[in-house]
């Protein structure tokens, strides 16, 4: 099997129930882990680059690499798409240079700035073969240079979803219903706790999410900021010199009722750093005589692996869909 885009996939997964998982690749092991995972689990899964990723890694070494998996693992499909695209120029090159997949995150601008960009965006890509992702709705987080200060996102409109998507002719909707980028999603101030003092983050807003499938039946809605940031990663990063305060998640079975529902890409990130590097700072300390960078990276793609196979198996629900 070649890259694939994400048409089918989305069919596949809104129909029954589950949704594929986007991981971000930034580097070799990255990609070794999420793909050794994903094909011992026969899951489809989607490899996502963003502007930050090409600038660290080059365009040219992470379409090698994806495409050295796919070599690898010809069984399961994977596609390769661009995250949080911000100019078509950007959307462009990934589309000219292999890609499958776009996301034109234009979500910041005026309605119809964004519909008009990723209007554009969306004739480019559909002339070559390529499906595209848009935002409505903005997270708190991160993105790139894009910071939203918690408290200033804004949720989706459900009222806008139908006009943006047949003035755009999008492929797929990434809407904002509480989750956020980074390992920070929420200020302890915005959580409740429970009998055992732990945090309790606010839930998802459901209510905005299926407002959007009932205005659009059948179209597969994305969800970004979707690491749940697992404590047992939080408490290795801080046992071990680390200093991550307060690093809060959405929590998994919100994410698996998404799934079941039309929610068809589910994006992880920030997991994937945390467990590499809960990983790494764990095995420096306990090997300060060792300087082979293979033997600690070695348990970190290890780390990759058994967090998406965790994702794949208990949140995803997309085992055995390849
Ligand atoms: O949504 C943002 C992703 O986590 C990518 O992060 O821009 O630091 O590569 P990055
Ligand atoms: P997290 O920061 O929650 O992993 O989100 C990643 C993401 O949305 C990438 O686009
Ligand atoms: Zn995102």
């Amino acid at each position: 099997m070649s890259l694939v885009t994400t048409t089918d996939m989305f069919k596949k997964a809104y129909n029954g129930g589950y949704a594929v998982g986007a991981f971000n690749v930034n580097n070799m092991e990255i990609v070794q882990g999420i793909t050794e995972a994903a094909a011992e689990l026969k899951s489809p899964v989607i490899l996502q680059v963003s502007k930050g990723a090409r600038a660290y890694a080059n365009h040219k070494y992470l379409v090698a690499m994806v495409k050295a998996a796919v070599e690898l693992y010809p069984d399961i499909p994977i596609a390769l798409h661009l995250d949080h695209g911000d100019t078509f120029e950007l959307c462009k090159d990934c589309i000219d240079g292999g890609f499958t997949s776009v996301m034109i995150d234009a979500s910041s601008k005026s309605f119809d700035d964004n519909v008009a960009l990723t209007k554009q965006v969306v004739e480019y890509a559909h002339e070559h073969g390529v499906v595209v992702e848009a935002e409505l709705g903005t997270l708190a987080g991160i993105e790139d240079e894009v910071v939203v200060e918690s408290g200033k996102e804004s949720y989706t409109h459900p009222e806008e979803v139908e006009e943006f998507v047949n003035r755009t002719g999008c492929d797929s909707l990434a809407i904002a219903i509480g989750t956020s980028h980074g390992a920070y999603k929420f200020t302890p101030e915005q959580c409740t706790r429970n009998a055992d003092g732990v945090l309790v983050p606010p839930p998802l807003r459901f209510d905005v999410l299926k407002e959007c499938i009932e205005r659009l039946p059948g179209f597969p809605i994305v969800l970004h900021g979707s690491s749940s940031v697992p404590q047992e990663f939080v408490k290795m990063v801080n046992d071990y010199g680390g200093k991550m305060p307060d690093a809060i998640g959405i929590p998994e079975d919100q994410l698996r009722e998404a799934a079941k529902l039309a929610v068809c890409k589910i994006n992880i990130d920030s997991d994937i750093r945390l467990a590499m590097t809960g990983t790494i700072r764990k095995y420096f300390a306990e090997h300060p005589d060792h300087f082979d960078p293979r033997q600690y990276l070695k348990p970190a793609r290890q780390a990759v692996k058994d967090m998406v196979a965790h994702k794949i198996k208990d949140v995803l629900g997309s085992e055995g869909k390849a």
